[in-house]
């Protein structure tokens, strides 16, 4: 039994037929050549569980606009239900005054332009104009004096969703006083979201696929007050910021949806 088989009355249960078909056959397996490191990247297949999790939580929170770190087989599944929020969304006789540009829209940030054009190649057609792919470095930095990396460029917009799953050590350049991300043991360490905190609004979810040591770092530094959930069986991290909402644009898809 393959890993979707085993997921299959779930799938179906959202409509995840065509998508679970789709990945099966998308020739992700091919790899695509790192123009970098003159290797082929070993691609890895789709890891089932993941992708049904981030599917459902997208569905269940009724989200609006999504931002990813980390393109693949994620991004697809991530617009599939943005796409499904959209039909129900658009069901609803009386639409609530909600502040957002991005309505059902997926922002996805890579440091690979081979990834992302591979991604991009095989999205499916009905998707594909939700999606905005967005390149950008990776460098070393520092938050209050501990190693961590950033972006170098990211979308300009406030997600009520955001799912960490990239980037990869080897593409966090630069070092610090001969510390860096291409040391094979050192755990890869973003520092991105701790700058948007800021400007989350309240009911923002965070899903951090791994990565338990910088979500952990998250939790530390995050300031304001979050229900954190870790999964260790499931090897996932979930932040759901919990405050007062700030007024009546301050709306969450599951709010009325
Ligand atoms: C952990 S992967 C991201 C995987 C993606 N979120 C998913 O669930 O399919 C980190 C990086 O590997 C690259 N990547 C994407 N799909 C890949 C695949 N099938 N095999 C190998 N690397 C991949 C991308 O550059 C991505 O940022």
């Amino acid at each position: 039994m393959n890993g979707y088989e085993k997921h299959r009355p779930y799938i179906e249960s959202e409509g995840l037929d065509e998508l679970v078909d789709f990945l099966e056959n998308s020739g992700y397996r091919e790899g695509v050549f790192d123009a970098v490191s003159g290797k082929l990247d070993i691609p890895f297949p789709p890891q089932t569980d993941d992708l049904v999790r981030l599917h459902k939580l997208v569905r269940s929170r009724k989200c609006f606009t999504a931002l990813e770190f980390g393109v693949g087989y994620s991004s697809i599944v991530l617009a599939d239900a943005l796409y499904k929020n959209q039909v129900e969304w658009e069901e609803l006789t009386s639409k609530p005054p909600v502040r957002n540009r991005f309505m059902f829209q997926l922002f996805s940030v890579d440091t690979s332009r081979d990834w992302i054009e591979s991604t991009r190649k095989r999205f499916p057609p009905r998707l594909v104009d939700r999606v905005h792919f967005h390149y950008s470095e990776v460098e070393i930095g520092v938050y209050q004096g501990q190693l961590c990396h950033y972006y170098k460029n990211l979308p300009d917009i406030v997600p009520d969703f955001i799912y960490l799953d990239g980037p990869s050590a080897k593409d966090v350049k630069g070092s610090i006083r001969g510390l860096s991300f291409q040391c094979e043991e050192r755990t890869v360490m973003s520092g991105d979201l701790l700058l948007m905190e800021s400007t989350f609004l309240p009911g923002t979810f965070i899903l951090v696929d791994g990565r338990t040591n910088n979500a952990r770092f998250l939790e530390r530094h995050f300031v304001r007050n979050y229900e954190t959930r870790w999964d260790r069986e499931g090897d996932v991290t979930t932040f759901e910021l919990v405050e007062e909402r700030l007024g009546k644009y301050n709306l969450l898809g599951s709010d009325f949806f």
